[in-house]
């Protein structure tokens, strides 16, 4: 599928250690700065539809706010439930003059 990067947040406002959720393009994302590098994943939690963006970060997890599931950041596994269906949604990322960018589906014409 086609993608298309989208500025979504200056970087010197997501701290290493950090995590937010965003919304773009109808697309709900959790940005997470995990040393430095940046990650983005779909923001609904696969279990019930919590924000994981306004959840807390462990080492290279993100915990979800409702229920305490766990995602491993940079790949988007589930640690609670390991099966693919439970793992949630990876966007690629690039940082240009200092702002995030993430890849979103093109929408079809
Ligand atoms: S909604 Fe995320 S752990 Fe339940």
């Amino acid at each position: 599928m086609d993608s298309h990067f989208i500025a979504v947040k200056k970087l010197d406002d997501l701290p290493p250690g950090s995590c937010t959720s965003i919304d773009v393009e109808d697309c709900g994302i959790a940005l997470c700065n995990l040393g430095g590098e940046i990650h983005a994943l779909d923001n609904t939690c696969p279990h019930a539809g919590g924000p994981l963006g306004e959840g807390t970060m462990e080492g290279d997890l993100i915990v979800c706010p409702w229920h305490g599931w766990k995602f491993h950041i940079p790949t988007g596994t589930c640690r609670k439930n390991p099966s693919p269906s439970w793992n949630v949604q990876r966007y690629d990322v690039q940082i240009v003059d200092g702002v995030i960018q993430v890849a979103l589906p093109s929408k079809a014409d």
